[in-house]
């Protein structure tokens, strides 16, 4: 896991990461990317390569098979690396800290933020690591040769599009809509401002009223930007002394989307559901949809 890959950053050199970026591009080809393609791009000595094989295996920065012939797969920790390692070079972060939440898709990490100038400020910023087709990866490990020829890209490949959904999306509807601010994205990897105050789930409103009003207009909003978010609830909404920001887009719609209606209510739905469990405030849901679509 991540913890595993804080460590072992650190000690990796540019030839480490060389080789990852060999494995990573000979993937797009291969299920097992062969040693000599590694070495075609590394153009490292047999030896020396074997070397590096051995220590990111140790390092379970990649996985090796050595049939039908001898070759590697980079695994999620190594994938981590290699996103980790460009974000640092380009100046967006300098530094990774404590996990901050891990969902069913994804890991998130705080993180130290380079200033624009040199004179500024380390900010302290998220890079959430998408983790969308883990579990098939997880099966990868275990039953290797059962596994049909395109399975092996998934995670890497869902895993992509989805950081990079996210990272679009949010991008379109900052800072119209409230959300935290995207800074930079990479791979499977997002940078975003931290989400201002506490988690919905979490917090004892002292006015819901005024709350669930504010979220209720920043779906407004977004929908007037012809997007739902879809997958909305008291645990992607995040509460501050001003008003509301929504995180974890990947999952979002388009209104052109056969199930739009049926997804936007389902979103105003969970909203209200919790309001009325945890402070026992009712309010229609037909009604608030329909004022959203009227944009009123
Ligand atoms: N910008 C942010 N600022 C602060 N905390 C964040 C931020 N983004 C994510 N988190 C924390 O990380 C958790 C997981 O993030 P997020 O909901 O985006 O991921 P997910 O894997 O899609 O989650 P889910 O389990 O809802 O599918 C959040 O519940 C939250 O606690
Ligand atoms: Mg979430």
């Amino acid at each position: 896991m991540i913890a595993n890959v804080i460590r072992t950053f650190k000690k990796l050199d540019n030839k480490d990461f060389r080789v990852l970026t060999g494995i990573e591009l000979g993937m797009k080809n291969f299920e097992w990317v062969p040693v000599e393609e590694v070495q075609k791009f590394t153009k490292y000595p047999y030896g020396a390569l074997q070397n590096k094989f051995r220590l990111l295996m140790k390092d379970n920065l990649v996985i090796r098979t050595i049939l039908p012939y001898e070759g590697y797969q980079i695994y999620f920790d190594g994938y981590d690396a290699l996103a980790l390692n460009t974000l640092v070079k380009r100046g967006t972060i300098s530094a990774i800290g404590d996990e901050i939440g891990v969902g069913k898709e994804s890991v998130v990490y705080e993180a130290i933020k380079e200033p624009e100038l040199a004179m500024g400020k380390m900010t302290p910023v998220i890079i959430k690591f998408h983790r969308e087709g883990r579990t098939s990866f997880t099966q990868v490990k275990r039953i290797r040769e059962h596994l049909a020829d395109k399975e092996h890209f998934s995670w890497i490949y869902a895993a992509r599009l989805s950081a990079k959904r996210e990272y679009e999306i949010m991008e379109m509807l900052y800072p119209e809509v409230s959300i935290p601010k995207p800074i930079d994205h990479n791979r499977h990897a997002l940078v975003m401002a931290i989400a201002k105050g506490s988690l919905l789930a979490k917090t004892r409103l002292l006015k819901p009223e005024w709350f669930l009003h504010e979220i209720i207009s920043q779906i407004r909003m977004t929908y007037s930007l012809g997007v739902i978010h879809a997958d909305l609830s008291e645990y992607n909404i995040f509460v501050y002394e001003c008003g509301v920001q929504f995180i974890d887009w990947p999952q979002y719609v388009n209104l052109d989307h056969p199930q739009a209606d049926e997804l936007l209510k389902r979103d105003v739905f969970n909203v209200l559901a919790f309001f009325k469990r945890k402070y026992g405030i009712e309010m229609d849901v037909d009604d608030v949809v329909s004022g959203i679509k009227d944009g009123i």
